[in-house]
């Protein structure tokens, strides 16, 4: 009999629902909430609300395209956090419900550490161990990857992540949310030398991305003093500046890391995975320091289920299976 995970995500404003057969995942389907974009970032209640509109289509349609009834399912993979409570809750509680009515088991999958097992969704996938830098909207962390089940982070933001820093310098140039794509579209026909911006520096493998954002704020106050509709004028040169900055800060400390722990096998994963500007530098550092690089495909970098199935095939096949009373709160250490 074949085994066949469903994986649910719900942590923050995508519901994704997809199906994973045998270690291969047969479909990633996500609806992505656009009514945050007037509000300037996610409402947490309306994310909720959201999840729960979408939930049963979503799931309704995985299973639908995967040719399957929920009766063939062998388990449920399931984000367990960290997330916004109230859009886990959707997830998770609809998840544990399915399980219990089927009498499968039921998998608990730390979302950030899914992010990082999308890498195992295509070939070729990484050797262990191997370095991911792994950046989206909440976290920014360097994690040391010895197996599927055992990843340790040696360098994290202190204070915001870069996909906040690139959502909220966004907001800054006006732009509504989220703003990182769109920093990465105007970026690209942009020049990145045309204005600087100071990266802030913190000791080890750790990040801070919290004062370029200030230093984007002066410097937006200043130059619109100077010269009216300045943002506009030269929008495409600021977020090529402003995205290079963010991305100098990043590479620098990856690059740091692989010189310490001598390793060379170095992936990147999360939303921001999917800027163009970061995924160029990086094949450039491949050549100069020997990298093997694994840059997953753009569907798998932004939230997924996907990747919360493909967490979830490896934890039943480990028989890591979640007791019923789990709590769906953001409480799981990494
Ligand atoms: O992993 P993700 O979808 O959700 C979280 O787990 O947070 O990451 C979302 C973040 C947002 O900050 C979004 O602006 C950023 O990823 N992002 C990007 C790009 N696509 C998504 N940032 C820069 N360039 C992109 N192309
Ligand atoms: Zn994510």
């Amino acid at each position: 009999m074949q085994r066949i995970i469903l994986g649910i995500e719900s942590s923050c404003d995508e519901t994704s629902a997809s199906i994973c057969r045998e270690g291969k995942i047969v479909n990633n389907i996500i609806a992505t909430q656009s009514i945050h974009e007037e509000y300037g970032g996610v409402v947490p209640e309306l994310a909720s609300r959201e999840h729960q509109k979408n939930i049963v289509p979503i799931i309704d349609k995985a299973l639908k395209h995967a040719n399957i009834d929920k009766t063939q399912l062998s388990a449920i993979a399931c984000t367990q956090g960290p997330g916004l409570l109230g859009s886990l809750l959707v997830g998770y509680s609809f998840a544990k419900s399915l399980a219990f009515g089927l009498g499968i088991p039921l998998l608990n999958v730390h979302h950030m550490k899914a992010h990082i097992l999308a890498h195992f969704i295509d070939d070729p996938a990484p050797d262990f161990p191997f370095l991911c830098l792994t950046v989206s909207g909440g976290h920014t962390q360097i994690v040391r990857v010895n197996s599927v089940t055992d990843m340790q982070v040696i360098g994290q933001t202190r204070d915001d992540a870069v996909g906040e820093a690139f959502d909220k310098g966004a907001k800054l140039m006006g732009l509504p949310y989220p703003g990182g794509p769109l920093i990465d579209k105007y970026a690209r026909d942009g020049d990145p030398e045309r204005f600087s911006f100071s990266e802030s520096d913190v000791p080890g493998l750790d990040f801070s991305f919290s004062g370029i954002k200030t230093s984007l704020l002066y410097f937006l106050q200043k130059e619109t003093k100077k010269e009216a509709g300045f943002i506009d004028k030269h929008l495409h040169d600021i977020c090529a500046s402003y995205q290079k900055t963010l991305i100098n800060m990043l590479v620098k400390k990856l690059v740091q890391a692989s010189l310490q722990t001598n390793i060379r096998q170095v992936a990147i994963a999360g939303g921001v995975a999917a800027n163009q500007g970061l995924r160029l530098r990086l094949m450039q550092l491949k050549e100069t320091h020997g990298w093997e690089l694994y840059i997953p495909d753009f569907q798998y970098c932004t939230d997924n289920a996907g990747m919360i199935a493909m967490a979830g095939w490896h934890y039943y096949l480990a028989g890591n299976v979640a007791q019923m009373n789990d709590s769906p709160l953001p409480r799981m250490p990494f």
